[in-house]
């Protein structure tokens, strides 16, 4: 498939699973591709697959898919055997946002691990960025607020908040290191 047309269909499938029944969702969705489009100095040729990887990211949680109710896992699945995506786009979207730490809270790490390989760490560091970077109507914000919002949202001690706990030393570092890429793309592309 031409890289042109991954965008372009990942929009109109996640459009289709996630607008209508979870309008909020799709919102975000919309907002973390929309800062994987801010990223695309860094990407080079993995810009649409970025792109792609980041609408579709969220996908595993409209009620059509949901399983095993573990939204990274039911997605990929999802998009693997019923729709065929790209493998690079499938493989980000079951690994996103340090999917094996909360896969482990569920007793379904085996299961993520030994069904889809982890991208290059450039890109799974980019699709960290731009979903802790996006809040969940869509907004800008920082990985810190973001953090702090999940916490609230399901409770300190809920299965999402001990993960989000665990995970967010990785979660910042991450956005730092896609900062940093960002920073020296920045200077190297100024006039001398
Ligand atoms: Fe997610």
């Amino acid at each position: 498939m031409a890289t042109m047309d991954i965008t372009k269909r990942a929009y109109g499938l996640a459009e289709a699973m996630l607008s209508e029944p979870l309008p909020r969702r799709w919102s975000h969705s919309l907002g973390v591709a929309e800062r994987a489009r801010s990223l695309r100095s860094i990407l080079g040729e993995d810009a649409d697959l970025m792109e792609a990887a980041a609408v579709l990211h969220d996908i595993g949680y409209s009620p059509r898919i949901a399983m095993t109710g573990f939204h990274p896992l039911d997605g990929a699945r999802f998009l693997r055997d019923q729709e065929a995506v790209d493998e690079r786009v499938v493989r980000l979207v079951a690994h996103h946002s340090c999917a094996l730490l909360e896969a482990e809270e569920r007793g379904l790490r085996d299961q993520l691990e030994s069904e889809f390989e982890l991208e290059r760490p450039a890109l799974v560091d980019a699709l960290i960025f731009c979903d802790v970077t996006t809040t969940p109507d869509g907004e800008p914000t920082t990985s810190q607020a973001r953090v702090a919002e999940i916490v609230a949202r399901y409770g300190r001690d809920t299965l999402v908040g001990r993960f989000i706990q665990r995970a967010a030393p990785e979660m910042h570092a991450a956005v730092r290191r896609v900062e940093d890429r960002l920073n020296a793309a920045r200077e190297s592309s100024q006039p001398m």
